[in-house]
């Protein structure tokens, strides 16, 4: 495997070199986003953004978009860095965001609202648009030769070296990686050219990834419908009715069915450039508004018409088509903690998928560790400790599954403390101190209240019924 990589990895380094002559140009340098516009709320953290230029080994050197939000709780000389990336392949991690886990969130009337749930609560969020031609990244080839699954892991990673040189506060951080739906092929691939490529820990310091809602598999078509009417049947079933996939579903599941969460309706009344069923107007007017670019250092050359996801990268993009369990189990090896978070409702990568690939790990022996319900904190006046959703553990913990109850594709988007409850657990599970504890006493006792729940088999059933209802998992017991 050594071998293999090490071709990857020495372009990165070699366009490292290349990027730090072009960063004589003014938008490559480390640039404060100062004021952005309709911003409703004085922010008191920093932000930079602008372009980090890396190459994917075949074509020339290319400019991706970056965002650094520092953190805004967490004293951010000492927080961890956080990259977030967003899937498609094609969709912008800036449209991430505007919508799922920035500090802002855009509303309706193309606003930046405060996020309460923001993931810079806890890090500093790095977000980058790739590969070229994804949102605000400047365009580039569209043709296989750089859109696919290698050649974007060494553009990602010339990217991420790039920004090591330009913040070299960052270097030695604690560094994980975070992402949902196709990011579950990039994060991977990813991590695993920094452990091969021997960057860790004094410059990439990799403590973990986590993957939302991650396809980690090829796609096929059978495998992925059976699971899709397994949470048809199972939403069928609380409707009064089981086949309710076969009456209106299978011809127009994206209209008539939200395919990223099967309880929430679906916008279709205009052609979308971003997620179906998603009315997304007001964050592509922001994000192409030329105020807004300017802001955010964009005034320069490229005239660009932004989309939350690019059809014309999708199209063009080859995916490797292999599965990274093999990925994972590396990272395992190394230290590198894996979670796969998975929202229950989510029609296009449904959970069934994600519960097979890791079927085939032998799960931890200790029951409770390895197949229990968590539990969140809402951290509301008379709320408290909530059941979060199902949880097992794979070699010695060190891939951890979740299922979030309530969410569909994109967590931090329908359930946001959910999201943020995670981070955190993520965070303090890899770090030797838990910080930004939440109900700290009353989880405790809940804990053991649901340990002893647990011993005795009615209320272990009682609780494993709730949880399959609740998320969809009906044939799963
Ligand atoms: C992608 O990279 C992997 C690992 O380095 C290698 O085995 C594979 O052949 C490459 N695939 C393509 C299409 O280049
Ligand atoms: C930033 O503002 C938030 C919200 O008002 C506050 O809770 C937080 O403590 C502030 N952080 C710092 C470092 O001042
Ligand atoms: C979609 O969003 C835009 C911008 O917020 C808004 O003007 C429009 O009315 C929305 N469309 C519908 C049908 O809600
Ligand atoms: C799906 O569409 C086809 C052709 O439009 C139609 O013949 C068929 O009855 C539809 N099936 C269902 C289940 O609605
Ligand atoms: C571009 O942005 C810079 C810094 O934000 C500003 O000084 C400059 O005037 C802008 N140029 C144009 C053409 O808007
Ligand atoms: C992980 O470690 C196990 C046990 O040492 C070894 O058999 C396996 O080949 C390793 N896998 C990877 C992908 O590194």
């Amino acid at each position: 495997a050594q071998a293999q990589l090490e071709s990857p990895i020495m372009r990165p380094v070699l366009s490292l070199a290349l990027c730090l002559c072009c960063c004589a140009l003014a938008e490559c340098q480390r640039r404060r986003v100062e004021e952005l516009p309709r911003l409703l709320f004085r922010p008191n953290f920093t932000q930079y953004s602008g372009y980090l230029t890396s190459s994917s080994g075949s074509g020339g050197s290319r400019r991706l978009f970056y965002w650094l939000v520092e953190s805004s709780h967490v004293d951010a000389a000492t927080a961890p860095l956080v990259l977030w990336m967003n899937g498609g392949p094609g969709c912008s991690s800036v449209g991430g965001l505007l919508m799922t886990n920035g500090p802002f969130l855009a509303n309706d009337r193309a606003e930046l609202e405060r996020n309460d749930f923001a993931w810079n609560r806890l890090a500093n969020v790095l977000y980058i648009d790739s590969p070229s031609g994804v949102g605000l990244s400047e365009p580039g080839p569209t043709d296989p030769t750089e859109l696919n699954d290698n050649a974007t892991t060494r553009l990602n990673l010339g990217a991420l070296l790039h920004f090591y040189s330009l913040f070299p506060e960052y270097r030695g951080r604690a560094f994980y990686i975070a992402g949902e739906s196709y990011a579950g092929i990039y994060i991977p691939l990813l991590a695993s050219a920094i452990i091969e490529g021997g960057h860790r820990p004094g410059l990439i310091n990799l403590k973990g990834i986590a993957v939302g809602n991650g396809l980690h598999v090829p796609f096929d078509r059978s495998a992925f419908e059976a699971s899709r009417r397994a949470l048809t049947d199972a939403l069928g079933a609380s409707l009064g009715r089981t086949k309710i996939y076969s009456v209106k579903v299978q011809n127009n599941s994206m209209r008539t069915l939200n395919p990223y969460n099967i309880v929430q309706p679906c916008y279709y009344e205009e052609d979308v450039s971003g997620y179906p069923c998603l009315n997304s107007t007001a964050l592509v007017s922001y994000l192409n508004d030329k105020a807004a670019q300017a802001a955010l250092g964009l005034n320069d050359t490229v005239a660009r018409e932004y989309s939350i996801c690019h059809k014309s990268v999708f199209h063009a993009y080859k995916q490797l088509k292999r599965d990274v369990l093999e990925d994972f189990v590396r990272m395992a090896n190394h230290s590198v903690l894996v979670l796969l978070y998975h929202g229950a409702l989510d029609y296009l990568f449904p959970v069934g998928i994600t519960q097979q690939l890791l079927e085939r790990l032998p799960p931890d022996p200790d029951p409770l560790s390895s197949q229990d319900v968590w539990l969140y904190c809402l951290n509301e006046p008379g709320y408290g400790l909530q059941i979060g959703g199902v949880q097992r553990s794979y070699l010695g913990g060190r891939i951890k599954y979740r299922t979030v109850i309530g969410a569909g594709h994109s967590v931090a988007t329908d359930r946001p403390e959910i999201g943020l409850q995670l981070l955190q657990d993520f965070l303090a599970t890899s770090a030797s101190d838990a910080r930004f504890e939440s109900c700290p006493t009353e989880k405790a006792e809940s804990a053991s209240i649901a340990a002893n729940a647990a011993e005795q088999p009615s209320a272990r059933i009682a609780i494993a019924a709730l949880c399959i209802c609740a998320l969809g998992f009906r044939d799963r017991i």
